[in-house]
């Protein structure tokens, strides 16, 4: 697989004439996870709608493995295959009447056997750690875990590129961890991931780069070179992760700084921890 299977060029969408992506432009590292960050309505949804082959640009071009996307039916069927999204509301993709069903849906679509479904279905329950819920009606979860059902569809369709639209909104700490585990599981798997968050701590702390999206446009990089630009995260009405904030208070470079180990690691470093002690 190349070193950026799924990309998107200049691309160009509107809703009723209203220009949400002007040229925006972006490629995502195989194996790697880049965050995604923007104001409400800056259009991340719609950037990843677009490459997941859901909404046809006005120009530009979603490449798959360098070849330009194929908007026919079989073209699509394929895309969706290799290509996952995940949607910010569950409610937009469940719709069997119990969690097993429901996750097992896309497999047997693929016309996999029984036994080979159940196989992919008990996996991706046992990523999210909800195979407790296997059994219970979809309309007696909470929302919380309508979205861990959610992306369990996802992952057992065992894809190349997944896509994920706000995946930590409305889940608990615990449920948080357990979808960074999740994660970087798919990672090591050398799944590539793509996550639309708020959250520049977790992006900062877990994402391998990230790109903001600025009036129809998007600029890829670190998150601790964009995330430290002040300009950028007023732009894109953000806010700097803590730690580059608490790293910048405390006289710190902030490279390499992702968490509060590595804060905690550069302070001892740089100004000795009897010091930190004084400082905290
Ligand atoms: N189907 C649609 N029809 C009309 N306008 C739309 C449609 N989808 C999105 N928009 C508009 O496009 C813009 C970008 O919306 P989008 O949902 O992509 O933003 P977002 O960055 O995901 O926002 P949020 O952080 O609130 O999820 C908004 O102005 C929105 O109103
Ligand atoms: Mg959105």
């Amino acid at each position: 697989m190349s070193p950026h299977f799924l990309s998107a060029t200049a691309l160009h969408v509107a809703f009723g004439g209203h220009p949400v992506l002007t040229d925006a432009s972006v490629s995502l590292p195989t194996g790697q996870c880049l965050a995604l960050l923007g104001a409400n309505g800056s259009g991340k949804t719609t950037l990843l709608r677009t490459l997941a082959g859901s909404l046809r640009p006005l120009s530009g071009q979603v490449l798959v493995d360098g070849v330009p996307l194929d908007f026919g039916r079989a073209g699509l069927r394929a895309h969706r295959q290799r290509v996952q999204l995940v949607a910010q509301n569950p409610d937009d993709q469940l719709f069997a009447a119990d969690v097993f069903r429901d996750v097992s849906f896309g497999p047997l679509n693929l016309g996999l056997d029984e036994a080979a479904v159940r196989e992919r279905v008990a996996q991706a329950l046992a990523a999210l750690a909800i195979e407790d819920l296997a059994e219970r009606p979809i309309h007696e979860l909470s929302f919380g875990q309508r979205k861990r059902v959610a992306l369990a569809g996802a992952l057992a369709m065992r894809p190349s590129v997944i896509l994920l639209d706000e995946p930590t909104a409305g889940l608990d700490p615990h449920g948080v961890q357990e979808l960074v585990a999740a994660l970087d599981s798919l990672r090591r798997g050398n799944t590539t991931v793509m996550i639309a968050t708020h959250d520049v701590d977790f992006a900062l702390a877990f994402a391998d780069s990230v790109a903001v999206l600025v009036q129809g446009q998007v600029r890829h990089g670190s998150a601790a070179e964009l995330l430290s630009d002040p300009g950028l995260v007023e732009a894109a009405r953000l806010r700097q992760p803590w730690v580059l904030e608490a790293a910048a208070g405390l006289g710190l470079d902030p490279s390499g700084i992702r968490d509060v180990a590595g804060l905690v690691a550069a302070a001892q470093a740089g100004v000795g921890v009897g010091s930190v002690g004084g400082v905290a």
